[in-house]
């Protein structure tokens, strides 16, 4: 069997929530044990919303802190940020000759996007998915561990795989998607959408937000009449399922089943094992240095351009442009 070569990115518009840690980021540290892992900060797709320039570095440093304090390692994983390979740009250039357009305006995600931006809604957004394909294919990449809204970016990525191995030969595999048994957290207050930072901060719970925080904003997450049907019960059933001891889910299940559910109890237990779990992390974090990161970011740079300069040596030399 061959080993698996796993690519992840991230993108750095400030504060992780849970749903970017439940539906990937704690999977990029599982499979770090086992793998040839790539694992970066998408900086070139977060500039495609609206962003402030004199933030931005600090986002990238803080997004290199989440990586490492989740438990990525560079001893493990190739961890570097994606404006310092300029190769995928490259590449995506190759890949948008071949595209069509048609295929773009299929996505669900710059719709929803272009919906909310309409002052800006820039042909970077438009090209969003063949830079990602870019970025995965560039490392040859097998599995790609993402969160459910990335389904159809990597239906795509395969389709470029198809088109390119058919037009210039055999040269890139069809990658895999690869879930959590999380894929999709949703918003606390409107359980019907995911969770998103875009949704605004009150809907989601941050791996940074301070215990009081948490607290409060689990206290007005919405909720039913306590039989646990609605989709806003679920989802903290769910959060229950993952964070706290199993004792705990199974109460709270059967107050659910006999419709005796305390939404109060619930949200204060679930705060306090949410708080209990990201403790570690937000004490590591606060423990790394800004040089530290620079280090190790230079180190997955070094790292990463020798396997994406071979690949578009290889990709260059086929499509007849030396
Ligand atoms: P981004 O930064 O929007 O999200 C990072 C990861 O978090 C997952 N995610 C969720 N998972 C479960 N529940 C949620 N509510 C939730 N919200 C977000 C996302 O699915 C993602 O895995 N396009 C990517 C970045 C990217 C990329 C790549 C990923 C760029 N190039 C190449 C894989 C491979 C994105 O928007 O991530």
């Amino acid at each position: 069997m061959t080993k698996e070569i796993i690519l992840s990115g991230i993108q750095p518009t400030g504060k992780l929530h849970i749903g970017n840690y439940l539906g990937a980021l704690k999977n990029f540290v599982e499979l770090q044990k086992a793998n040839d892992c790539y694992f970066f900060i998408a900086d070139y797709h977060s500039i495609t919303e609206n962003y402030d320039s004199k933030t931005k570095p600090q986002q990238v440093i803080e997004l290199a802190k989440d990586f490492l304090a989740a438990g990525l390692t560079p001893k493990k994983s190739v961890i570097f940020v994606q404006s310092h390979i300029p190769e995928h740009l490259e590449l995506a250039w190759i890949f948008s000759c071949l595209v069509p357009i048609s295929y773009l305006e299929r996505m669900t995600q710059y719709k929803d996007k272009a919906a909310r931006q309409k002052e800006n809604i820039n042909a970077g957004l438009f090209t969003y998915p063949v830079l990602q394909a870019a970025d995965i294919l560039i490392y040859k990449t097998t599995s790609v561990p993402v969160g459910q809204d990335q389904d159809q970016h990597l239906e795509l990525t395969r389709e470029i795989v198809r088109l390119f191995n058919n037009r210039f030969g055999q040269t890139f595999i069809l990658p895999k998607t690869l879930h959590t048994p999380s894929p999709k957290i949703m918003s606390l207050l409107e359980p019907s959408k995911k969770m998103s930072k875009s949704l605004g901060e009150a809907h989601c719970l941050y791996l940074d937000d301070k215990p009081e925080i948490i607290r409060q904003k689990l206290a007005k997450a919405v909720t039913d009449t306590g039989d646990g049907k609605s989709q806003g019960a679920k989802n903290l059933l769910d959060l229950v399922e993952i964070f706290s001891p199993k004792k705990t889910f199974a109460k709270f299940s059967r107050d659910a089943k006999t419709g005796t559910l305390k939404y109060s109890e619930l949200k204060q237990r679930l705060a306090e094992d949410i708080i209990q779990y990201f403790a570690d992390f937000r004490q590591k974090k606060s423990q790394i240095s800004d040089e530290q990161v620079k280090k190790i970011l230079a180190i997955g740079t070094k790292q990463a351009k020798k396997i994406a300069e071979k690949t578009l040596a290889e990709v260059r030399k086929k499509i007849g442009i030396s």
